[in-house]
């Protein structure tokens, strides 16, 4: 079965989009679902999560071993089938990139899936204290099992409704 693919995406690639598909990778064990992040900037190519993040997901049982790559236009939006932004700022970069709206409809904003924390984006940790990197976790719990809803009512029949192994 073909699966279907998504792309977290912040700005550098290294807190809170590795940190989405560590949590959302765990969460879908068993589910046809091909996983990565990006950012829209390019300063920490090639480099593993930020060390804070790391950490702070470790303690919460996600090994997040991801390198940073950056959201590439001519190859990402035809790759994925859901490109999920963290907040506003990425999502309107991600806009800009696709000039004639040919992938609008594949764009989303993570915390539009949350359930129970309201919040307009998911805050970028970077210059933050260990809180921040703790309420990125949260959100992204949150968000993740939204979405985890809202995909498997997009799956074929016989795996809707099908518990994820946890
Ligand atoms: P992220 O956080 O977008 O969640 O990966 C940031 C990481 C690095 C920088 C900014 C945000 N930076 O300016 O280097």
């Amino acid at each position: 079965m073909k699966p279907t693919k998504i792309l977290f995406v912040c700005l550098g690639n290294i807190c809170r989009s590795p940190s989405a598909a560590g949590v959302m990778k765990k969460l879908a064990t068993g589910l046809p679902l091909e996983i990565q992040s990006a950012g829209t900037a390019g300063y920490h190519i090639g480099e593993l999560p930020d060390p804070r993040t790391r950490s702070h997901a470790r303690k919460r049982g996600y090994e997040l071993v991801s390198r940073a790559q950056q959201f590439d236009p001519a190859r990402h939006f035809e790759q994925f089938d859901r490109i999920i932004a963290m907040d506003a700022n990425n999502l309107s970069d991600l806009k800009a990139m696709d000039r004639e709206k040919k992938y609008h409809h594949k764009l989303s904003l993570m915390t539009d899936y949350c359930e129970s924390i309201e919040v307009g984006g998911v805050p970028d940790p970077y210059y933050s204290g260990p809180e921040g990197f703790e309420r990125v976790l949260d959100i992204l719990e949150d968000a993740c099992a939204g979405l985890l809803k809202d995909l498997e009512n997009s799956l074929p029949s016989p795996l809707r409704g099908r518990r994820p192994l946890r």
